[in-house]
């Protein structure tokens, strides 16, 4: 855990982070982004005493920094940065190894340490004896995160560690870094100017705009309920829609109005539907709206009488979804289904709404109208 706690900066007169105060959780990956001289490096080469602080204090796992030695606490701390920082005259294996002797790693199973980190990171053991040129960006970068896992750190620290990288090398490093993180479970703090990356990799965004933070969420939150209109324009108004796991039934349902009661008649219900758009209905319980079947006007019609009550003949839909159920989730069971509505329940699986292709259209309609009126 990492907390930061009203830390100011000043370079001269100027200050550059303004009594900033935040928790980092152990064990979370929490991106830090904002436009270019917001204090993103800053925030973070303080939290290794690579920049030193004007007021303030910051522990990590409760031990304030500027208690400890610098260099014990550099050693405890990973950090990965956009140039790797790797030695060019020294192999891939010497760069490994330099940091095992500053951490006076036994000679025994170096060897063994070094081949299990290139397996970490998902680097063929083969390139060890290469020197960093000879590698491409996204295996430099690689080694760098093998480099700061190596001592086995509490924290992580990386300063747009994939800015430099070609977009496809770079999202599967942001995919490997997650994968990684479920292993190793490090506190990683991860520096950023791409929304895009902030929202795949981290379990909280740390947004700040020139020496305050804006906003410090989940990316879910962010997305769905941007603090300011600052946050809102930088996550850029359609943002959502690159994340559809963020887009749940309950945003694209429409209220159900085709109910009828467990003892409503069928002549009732076939009377009901008459009078309705849609050719079904749903049963509920009265009082409590929980869901309790489907009846549709062909299943009423082949009936010999209409006098007993729908309860005796409704049936139950293949599929239901549920209001968290992402928007993918939706379309999938709509697909698989081959049906053009599907009902929504809440938590109490009571009936919240149902999803119809027009909501959907409504739904993605209003997205593209949206968008048309930005351009
Ligand atoms: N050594 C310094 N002396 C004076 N001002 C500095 C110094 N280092 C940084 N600053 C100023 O502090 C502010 C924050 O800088 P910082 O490097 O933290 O920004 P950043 O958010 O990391 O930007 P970028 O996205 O461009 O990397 C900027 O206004 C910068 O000009
Ligand atoms: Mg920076």
């Amino acid at each position: 855990m990492i907390q930061f706690k009203n830390i100011k900066k000043r370079y001269g007169k100027k200050e550059v982070l303004h009594d900033i105060t935040l928790t980092i959780p152990k064990g979370e990956i929490v991106s830090i982004i904002g436009g270019s001289g917001c204090g993103k490096t800053t925030l973070l080469k303080m939290i290794n005493r690579l920049i030193p602080i004007s007021s303030g204090q910051i522990l990590v796992n409760g031990d304030d920094v500027y208690k400890m030695n610098p260099v014990e606490l550099r050693r405890k701390i990973g950090y990965v940065i956009q140039q790797t920082g790797l030695f060019p005259h020294l192999t891939i294996r010497k760069n490994l190894d330099l940091v095992l002797d500053l951490h006076k790693f036994p000679q025994e199973g170096r060897t063994e340490k070094i081949n299990e980190m290139m397996d970490l990171v998902g680097l063929h053991r083969d390139l060890l004896d290469r020197y960093p040129v000879e590698l491409s960006g996204g295996q430099q970068q690689r080694v760098g995160v093998a480099r700061a896992l190596i001592v086995d750190p509490e924290v992580i620290l990386m300063d747009e560690p994939f800015s430099a990288i070609d977009p496809i090398t770079r999202v599967t490093l942001q995919d490997e870094l997650r994968s990684l993180q479920e292993n190793v479970k490090k506190t990683i703090v991860f520096v950023t100017h791409d929304m895009d990356e902030a929202i795949k990799i981290s379990d909280r965004i740390c947004l700040m705009r020139e020496g305050y933070v804006e906003q410090y969420d989940t990316p879910e939150q962010i997305l769905r309920n941007p603090a300011t209109p600052y946050v809102e324009s930088f996550i850029g108004k359609n943002r959502i829609w690159n994340s559809p796991e963020f887009i749940k039934a309950e945003d694209i349902m429409v209220e159900a109005n085709n109910l009828a009661y467990p003892s409503d008649s069928l002549l009732r219900c076939m009377k009901k539907i008459k009078d309705i758009p849609q050719d079904y209905l749903i049963v509920v319980d009265r009082f409590t709206h929980n869901f309790r079947g489907l009846v549709n006007a062909r299943m009423i019609r082949e009936q010999d009488s209409l006098q007993g009550p729908v309860s005796d003949i409704m049936a139950q839909p293949k599929a239901v979804a549920h209001i968290g159920d992402s928007l993918i989730d939706v379309l999938n069971t709509i697909k698989t289904l081959h049906r053009p509505h599907m009902l929504v329940l809440d938590e109490n699986e009571c009936v919240a709404g149902v999803i119809t292709q027009s909501s959907l259209f409504a739904t993605f309609g209003s997205h593209y109208l949206d968008e048309a009126e930005v351009v």
